[in-house]
């Protein structure tokens, strides 16, 4: 099958790209660089530096006629998306909906869409939360998340272009850049590693900081590995369902680090949420995933990888 992969050359999109080729796909990258990184990417696939909000994505779509589209490229900062909003708008929808159009346009058989369960519940009530909950965004760039999963049903009803989505939580793992806030791991690990101290943030009423549920990347791959055969026309959470505060997670890379330090701290930035956590059961059922890497393996994971980057 002919994958084309946006956002390929970024932390999850280019290990994606190299799981598809590595069960005998034939993948094709379209990614501007904004964040990713020309290192990132397969030398077996095919790559068009580009931005998907172009017009010539269309000359991409009619050359390379792929059988289903990956999209994982986007706008992916929280705050950033906060304080300017169009350009999250621009990515995140305008660029999206260009992608959609194409692959109508050239038959493409089915898309797998990258949304965000850390992001599109908000402050949930359901806790962990589920499918089922009503996204309840609190930021632009969640809003558009929810609204690109939107825009599926559509072209389904419409077109009967066949989609899955996969809502994640907070993924880590090898080849995450240290910023925006899901690059946690990457930023703690970068930091202690150079002999800095990282900042948690933390709200007044939560001296731990935030909770998150960290999943790794490797676990993500598979899930979209199961989703080119499975999961038409639905939603999953995609994470571990494990709660883990800020502060216990910098101790578990500052021990594998060997450092016995307090961490700095520092108020919540805008857009944060309290907690997020994502119950996965769906996609055990139907998807037959389920996390097998735990976060002390998957740090230790990312501590070699940014060690060998030095
Ligand atoms: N990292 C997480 O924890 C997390 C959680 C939930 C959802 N997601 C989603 O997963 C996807 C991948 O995120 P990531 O963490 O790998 O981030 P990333 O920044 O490493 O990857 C995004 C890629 O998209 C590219 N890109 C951005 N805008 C583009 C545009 N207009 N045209 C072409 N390419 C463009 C970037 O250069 C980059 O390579 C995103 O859709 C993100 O919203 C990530």
């Amino acid at each position: 099958m002919k994958i084309l992969v946006t956002g390929g050359a970024g932390f999850i999109g280019s290990n994606v790209a190299d799981a598809y080729l590595q069960a005998g796909h034939e993948v094709v990258i379209v990614d501007n660089l904004v964040t990713g990184n020309r290192r990132n990417i397969n030398p077996k696939a095919i790559f068009y530096e580009m931005d998907i909000c172009d017009e010539s994505l269309s000359e991409v779509f009619a050359k390379e006629k792929p059988d289903m589209v990956n999209h994982h490229s986007a706008q992916i900062s929280v705050p950033l998306s906060i304080e300017n909003p169009l350009l999250d708008v621009i990515n995140n929808v305008y660029g999206w909906v260009n992608v959609l159009q194409n692959c109508v346009r050239t038959g493409v058989k089915k898309v797998i869409y990258i949304s965000s369960g850390g992001a599109i519940y908000g402050e949930a009530e359901e806790y962990p939360t589920s499918e089922k909950y009503n996204p309840k965004p609190l930021s632009i760039y969640a809003i558009n998340k929810s609204v690109g999963e939107d825009y599926l049903y559509f072209y389904r009803h419409q077109y009967g272009l066949n989609y899955t989505v996969l809502r994640y939580a907070n993924v880590y793992g090898p080849r995450q850049i240290s910023q925006g806030e899901a690059g946690v791991v990457s930023l703690f690990t970068e930091k202690l590693l150079k002999g800095e101290i990282p900042t948690v943030y933390r709200y007044d009423n939560e001296p731990d900081g935030m909770i998150r549920d960290y999943v790794y990347v490797g676990d993500v791959v598979q899930a979209n590995l199961l989703a080119l055969e499975r999961g038409e026309g639905e939603v999953f959470n995609i994470g571990t369902s494990i709660p883990t505060t800020t502060k216990d997670l910098y101790y578990a890379i500052a021990k594998q680090l060997g450092i016995n330090r307090e961490p700095y701290y520092g108020p919540a930035r805008k857009g944060d949420l309290h907690r997020s956590l994502l119950s996965c059961e769906k996609a055990k059922k139907v998807l037959g995933w389920k996390p097998e890497t735990g976060l002390s393996e998957g740090i230790s994971q990312v501590i070699k990888y940014f060690k060998e980057l030095q």
